[in-house]
Order: structure tokens, then sequence, then C-alpha cells
């Protein structure tokens, strides 16, 4: 699903936020990424969708080589994947319902499949109540889940999230973490980058952990970091 090859990224003026990164991620796996900030998370989930360019390595996801991937091919990759950036990225002027319908429609859903399959992931992140709210009336909370199950709206076989949970308080990234492992469980595979390890060494999954840029620790699932 996801393979790094000793990937460094270096910006422009000599910062490095990533080097030599190597892992690999299968289908159907739950993933914390954790780091303090400024570690390489954000960094390294913008190279999974080639947000970033790597200066070094080779990066493999979803079955296509996103190193050699031309321009013109990032949205065939970006449709498999679904992305939940760290600010909430919802169209201020559009209800919950229309920011997921405009979704689809972009993806060029039939308007008959539309309204059917908006309906589904409403329900599948539990906004039945905020579906006819606009963003600026959502808690953070909601806002998040309408990002959520936006995000899932090309079916993607691979979920990234950067801090979904990063303005939520304890219960409500509770709330947010059961709903991303609802999802893992439906065959999504995740990877959710956080500074919370609270949540971390609660939910006993895979962990990456990231210092200034090098991975320090792959703990396995099912154990104590
Ligand atoms: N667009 C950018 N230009 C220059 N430096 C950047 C950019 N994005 C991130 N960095 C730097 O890369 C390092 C890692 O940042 P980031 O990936 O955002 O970490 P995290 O998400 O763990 O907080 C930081 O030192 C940050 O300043
Ligand atoms: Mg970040």
């Amino acid at each position: 699903m996801i393979k790094l090859d000793n990937v460094s990224l270096v910006f422009q003026g000599g910062s490095v936020a990533l080097s030599n990164v190597s892992t690999k991620i299968k289908e159907g796996e739950f993933v914390y990424l954790i780091g303090h900030s400024g570690s390489g998370k954000s960094s390294l989930l913008k190279l999974l969708y080639k947000e970033y360019v790597a200066t070094k390595g080779d990066i493999d996801v979803v079955g296509m080589d996103v190193t050699t991937l031309p321009k013109w091919k990032v949205p065939i990759l970006r449709r498999k994947l679904g992305i939940v950036t760290q600010e909430p990225q919802l169209l201020e002027d559009r209800t919950t319902f229309e920011n997921i319908s405009f979704a689809l429609e972009v993806l060029g859903y039939e308007e008959s499949e539309i309204e059917q399959k908006t309906s589904t992931l409403i329900e599948l992140v539990e906004l039945e109540e905020s579906m006819y709210k606009f963003p600026s009336q959502l808690s953070g909370g909601e806002q998040t889940r309408a990002c959520i199950a936006r995000a899932l709206a090309s079916n993607p076989l691979l979920l990234l999230c950067d801090e979904p949970t990063g303005n939520l308080d304890p219960t409500l990234s509770t709330q947010i973490v059961t709903l991303l492992e609802k999802i893992n469980r439906a065959g999504t595979t995740i990877v959710m980058a956080t500074h919370d390890s609270s949540i971390v060494n609660r939910r006993k999954k895979r962990v990456l952990q990231l210092h200034q840029g090098k991975l320090m620790s792959d703990v396995p699932q099912g154990r104590y970091i």
C-alpha cells in the first residue's frame, strides 16, 4: 500500500524535514505517525500525495510510483486517496450536505447517485442532524467528521489524516478515532499523524515515531510505546 525507500526531504535554504526514511505499510493497516511539532509528520503525508516532492529516495503509494509520477497524473493518484488536512477545509458557503455532494460532483458521479451516496456518507460519520448547517455552525468535532466524510467520497483505498483531533478535547478526539477505526475495519488503510500520545497509547495500533525527520521507532500493533 505504501513503500518508502530511503526518502529525504530538504527544503530550499537547507531545512531538513525528513532524513532517510524507509518503511512499508500494508493494505488494511491502521498506523499512527507520531512525533513532536516539526518532526516531519505533515511533510511525510504530503510526500505520499505529491504535495511535496522528495529530494531523494523512492515512494510507492497504492501501486503508483510517486517518485516518477508526472504532474498531470497526480490527480489520478489523489483520487485513490482520502486526505484530511490539519485545518478543516470546508467550503464556508455550502452546507455539510453540499460540501460532501460537491466532492462527488467533482468526481463525476451521476446526479442520481450523488444524493444517495452523500446520505450514506453522512450516516457513516453521524452528521444527520447537522447536514443542513454551514461549517461556521458546526463544532470542531463535527467539522472534522464532515472532512472525513468528504475524504471518503472517492471510496479511497488509503485515508491520510493529519492531526484530525488536533483542536478537539479528549472526548471528541476519542469519538473521531473510534470513527476512523470503524472505517479501517471496513477495509480502508489509515495513516493518522498526531502528537497526542494518550490516544496512541490507548488504541494499541502500529506506531511510527519521527524525531527531527528521522524514523526513530516502529512499534507493532498491540504493544505500548
Ligand atoms: N513548505 C515548507 N518550507 C520550508 N520548510 C518546511 C515546509 N514545510 C515544513 N517545513 C519544515 O520541515 C520540518 C518538518 O515540518 P512538518 O512536516 O510540518 O512537521 P510536523 O507536521 O511534524 O509538525 C519543520 O522544520 C518545518 O519548518
Ligand atoms: Mg504537522
